[in-house]
């Protein structure tokens, strides 16, 4: 039987307290690494867990942590990566809203294992409440001695803090997210230097998304063969799916890295919304290859998705049933992609406007066939032209959509108008 452990608390109002996360076990591994372990060890059974980075690329988190310096005289920085912006991806405010400390202490672990004495909480602008909340549990963690100068007697100091974004999906990808730190617009810089040298203040800095982290402190606890008992060994653990479109129960479901995509959308989520056939699922947030209903049975995990074609990315699972238009749909995902764009990689810049342009002609039915093509040579000269994967992931839904339902494309060609009449 699965035990969830991310979110077995999330609907209790008082989860939020510290006496109560105390209560049931909480700030326990983080006593224990500070009593009992280096940071290096911490660093190893990250390592030997598998866990692998939610954030989207699945990097071994671990591994990550081990390219930090060991004996530099920098000082080293942990950012939280709380914006959480891909569209279809709502687990990491679910985490910060309904368990904080869980949050909290695994970003605690974290900084100790890189020998960060310093650590940001960099959450979305919108997430107003959840940032009160973090900021609440931060002081709670001050007052109990957890925060500070020499934490329960070990030595180790460190101080947390939280910092609100504006609103810029740009500002989740790693290096974004560091320039808006440090105060200046947010332009990821190009890779290497990769952060865990060269990051915050030109410093050491390892960025981890939320989820990530509130699985660090059960893995002290409970230790790396119990992370890698759940689900495939090679991407372990509980992990946070989000389910929404037409489905019948949409929300954060909390499953075994793994669990069937067919059985999270007709079991857990309760199967298509009025009883229609399944047209299309994007997996992993908008900006992964979509699937079409014949691909569905596949288990969740980072390297089951990669051999079909597409990612896991965020687990932001969308669902689309037969009366969706792909040609509108798409649409709705380049607007996004086109309006979050920063600006500075001519590739992507130009290319989402273009391909925005091309497809309201296709969807008000005053395309040609050969704006399909050009469509599709927009986004072939997106993809893996730009400093940050921004690019990549606008371009990725285009040429999936278009190898999928291309007729669809071709029929508001031939029609001159959108067969499904969504938006005329
Ligand atoms: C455009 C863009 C937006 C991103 N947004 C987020 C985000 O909101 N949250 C997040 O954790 N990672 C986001 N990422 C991924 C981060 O760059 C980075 O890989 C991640 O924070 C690393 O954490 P992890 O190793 O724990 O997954 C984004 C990447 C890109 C390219």
């Amino acid at each position: 039987m699965f035990e969830k452990v991310l979110t077995q608390h999330i609907q209790i109002p008082e989860s939020r307290d510290i006496d109560y996360y105390m209560k049931h076990g909480g700030y326990q591994a983080f006593r224990k690494v500070l009593k009992e372990m280096d940071p290096d060890q911490v660093i190893e059974v990250v390592k030997e867990s598998n866990l692998r980075g939610r954030g989207g690329a699945g990097f071994p988190t671990g591994v990550k942590w081990g390219f930090v310096p060991k004996n530099d005289d920098k000082p080293h920085y942990l950012l939280v990566n709380a914006d959480e912006s891909e569209p279809g991806t709502f687990k990491d405010r679910l985490l910060m809203d309904g368990n904080p400390h869980l949050v909290i202490e695994g970003a605690m672990i974290a900084s100790y294992a890189i020998r960060a004495n310093l650590s940001y909480i960099y959450i979305r602008g919108e997430f107003v409440k959840e940032a009160r909340i973090l900021e609440a549990a931060i002081q709670q963690a001050y007052d109990k001695g957890l925060l500070g100068k020499n934490i329960l007697g070990s030595g180790y100091d460190l101080d947390m803090y939280v910092h609100r974004g504006a609103g810029a999906y740009i500002c989740g990808e790693e290096t974004g997210l560091i320039e808006s730190l440090e105060g200046k617009r947010g332009w990821p810089r190009i890779k290497p230097p990769f952060p865990a040298i060269e990051g915050f203040l030109q410093s050491p800095t390892i960025v981890n998304n939320v989820e990530t982290l509130a699985c660090v402190p059960f893995i002290v606890e409970r230790g790396a063969r119990w992370f890698k008992s759940i689900g495939p060994e090679s991407s372990p653990g509980p992990k946070l799916y989000c389910l929404s479109g037409h489905i019948n129960k949409p929300g954060v479901y909390e499953l075994p890295m793994g669990t069937n995509l067919k059985e999270l959308i007709y079991e857990y989520g309760g199967g298509i919304l009025d009883g229609k056939a399944l047209k299309a699922v994007i997996p992993g947030g908008s900006s992964v290859p979509v699937l079409r209903p014949d691909e569905i049975d596949v288990a969740m995990d980072f390297d089951s998705l990669a051999k079909i074609g597409t990612m896991l990315g965020s687990a932001g699972t969308i669902v689309m049933h037969e009366d969706t238009c792909m040609v509108d749909a798409l649409l709705n995902l380049i607007h996004f992609y086109r309006h979050e764009s920063c600006g500075q990689c001519t590739p992507c810049r130009e290319g989402t406007n273009w391909a925005e342009r091309i497809l309201k002609k296709i969807e008000h039915g005053q395309a040609s066939e050969k704006d399909v093509d050009l469509l599709e040579e927009v986004a072939n000269h997106i993809n893996f032209r730009t400093i940050c994967p921004l690019g990549d992931a606008a371009a990725m839904p285009i040429q999936s959509f278009l190898k999928k339902f291309r007729d669809e494309f071709n029929a508001h060609v031939a029609q001159h108008k959108c067969p499904l009449n969504s938006r005329l």
